[in-house]
C-alpha cells in the first residue's frame, strides 16, 4: 500500500527540527519560514514541551472523555486566562475543520436556522461543513452541499447587511484574517459591523481562528485588533505545537446539552500535555509580543521590495504575512527551498505566505531576508 497522493510533494525528507530550524536525511539544514503551515507556534522540539509530553505518554496518552480530565480543566483555564475569554467555555476537538463542524452545528442548535453566511475566498476545512463554507467549488463535493450558504466579499458592509437581514441565517463565519485567500485583513469598522449586525438579527458570530489565532498576529486573537467578541471562536494549528488539536471556545449565551457535541478523542491527556506546555511557554518567553514585533520588522523590510522584482504588495499581521506578486510564486518557493535553504508557504497561484514558528528571532528573519533578497536579485 501506498499512501494517496493528495497534495504535490517536494522531493525533500525532513526528519528533525530544532526551533526555527529544520533538517533533511542528508543532515541540510532549513529556516522553516512556513512552521507546517502554521502549526509549530513555540518552535520544533521546544525542551519544556518536548519533556511534558514525555512525561504526560509515560503516565498515560488516552482515557475517555467520561470521566474527569484535569488536565482539560487547567487547559481551560490557561486558555481562558491568556486569552481574555475566562467566562467563555472550551470544547476540544482534534483539527481545525472539526472545530468549524462543532462551531455551525451549535450555532444551527442554538437558534434552529441552517442559512451560513460566509467570506468570498474563505477557507475553512475539508469535512462537510466546513468545507461547504469554503469558497473554493473545486473541493466541495456533492454530498457536501449540504445547506444553504452565500459568500459576501471582505469588507462590504452593505452586502453583509443584506446577506442578514431576513434574519434567517444560523450564522455568519469570518476568519481573524483571511490566510488561504491570500492573507486579507477585515477592517475594525467591518468586524464591528459583523458584530452588530449579528446580534440584531440572532445570527451567531463565528470567528475561525485556526490560522489567525494563538498569537500569529500580535494579539491572543486577530479579531482582538477590531475589538469584538465573537459567540464562537474556533482555534487549531498551533494550539499543541503538531499534536492534532482543536478547540471551540463557546460563548456563555449557550446552554450545554448532554449528546448534542462529543468525541472520542479530543481533549485527550497527550494532546492537552502539549497544549498546556504551549500556553506556558507563549507566557514565559511572551511570545505574542515576539510575533508582533518581529512582525512588524520583517513587514517593514519587506515593503521596502514593494515595487522590485515583480512584488505588487506586502500585507500582513504579526506574523502572518502575505507578499504578492505579479506573476505565479511555484518556481520561486521551490528555488528558496533548494537553492536558499528556506520554507515558506503560499497562498493561491501568486502570494508568498509566512508563517514562522512564533519563536522567531530578529537573526532569523535576517537571515530570511538576506536569503530572499539573494534570490531575488539573481532572477
Ligand atoms: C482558517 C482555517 N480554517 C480551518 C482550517 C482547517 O484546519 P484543519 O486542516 O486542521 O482541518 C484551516 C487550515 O488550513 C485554516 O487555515
Amino acid at each position: 500500500m501506498e499512501p494517496f497522493k493528495v497534495f504535490p510533494l517536494y522531493d525533500v525528507n525532513i526528519v528533525r527540527g530544532n526551533a526555527t530550524r529544520i533538517y533533511d536525511d542528508q543532515g541540510k539544514e532549513y529556516l522553516d519560514l512556513y512552521g507546517g503551515h502554521a502549526v509549530i507556534s513555540v518552535g520544533h522540539t521546544h525542551p519544556y514541551f518536548v519533556q511534558k509530553v514525555t512525561e504526560q505518554l509515560n503516565k498515560m496518552g488516552f482515557y475517555s472523555n467520561s470521566v474527569i480530565n484535569k488536565l482539560q480543566l487547567e487547559l481551560a483555564d490557561k486558555l481562558g486566562k491568556m486569552s481574555g475569554y475566562e467566562d467563555y467555555s472550551l470544547f476540544l476537538i482534534n483539527s481545525g475543520a472539526e472545530a468549524n463542524e462543532n462551531a455551525l452545528k451549535l450555532a444551527s442548535f442554538h437558534n434552529g436556522r441552517r442559512k451560513v453566511v460566509a467570506i468570498s475566498h474563505s477557507f475553512h476545512g475539508r469535512t462537510t461543513g466546513a468545507v461547504r463554507v469554503t469558497d473554493n467549488p473545486k473541493i466541495i463535493a456533492p454530498i457536501n452541499e449540504a445547506f444553504p450558504v452565500e459568500y459576501v466579499p471582505m469588507n462590504d458592509i452593505d452586502a453583509m447587511k443584506k446577506a442578514l437581514a431576513a434574519k434567517d441565517v444560523c450564522a455568519f463565519i469570518i476568519e481573524g484574517v483571511q490566510g488561504v485567500g491570500g492573507i486579507r485583513i477585515p477592517t475594525k469598522e467591518y468586524f464591528q459591523a459583523v458584530r452588530e449586525e449579528c446580534t440584531k438579527t440572532g445570527t451567531i458570530l463565528i470567528a475561525d481562528e485556526i490560522q489567525s489565532g494563538y498569537g500569529r498576529t500580535g494579539k491572543f486573537f486577530a479579531h482582538q485588533h477590531f475589538d469584538v467578541k465573537p459567540d464562537l471562536i474556533t482555534v487549531a494549528k498551533g494550539i499543541a505545537n503538531g499534536i492534532p488539536m482543536g478547540g471551540l471556545l463557546i460563548s456563555p449565551m449557550f446552554e450545554p446539552v448532554f449528546g448534542q457535541l462529543g468525541t472520542t478523542f479530543g481533549g485527550n491527556q497527550l494532546a492537552c500535555s502539549g497544549a498546556i506546555a504551549v500556553l506556558d511557554i507563549m507566557k514565559a518567553e511572551k511570545l505574542v509580543e515576539n510575533a508582533a514585533k518581529i512582525g512588524d520588522y520583517l513587514m517593514d523590510k519587506l515593503n521596502l521590495l514593494k515595487g522590485q522584482y515583480g512584488i505588487i504588495d506586502v500585507r500582513g499581521m504579526g506574523l502572518m504575512i502575505g507578499i504578492e506578486f505579479d506573476k505565479p510564486i511555484a518556481e520561486l518557493r521551490k528555488r528558496l527551498i533548494f537553492e536558499q535553504k528556506t520554507f515558506t508557504g503560499a497562498s493561491g497561484q501568486t502570494v508568498l505566505r509566512l508563517l514562522p514558528p512564533l519563536c522567531i528571532t530578529k537573526s532569523d528573519a535576517d537571515l530570511f531576508l538576506t536569503r530572499f533578497n539573494t534570490l531575488l536579485s539573481e532572477k
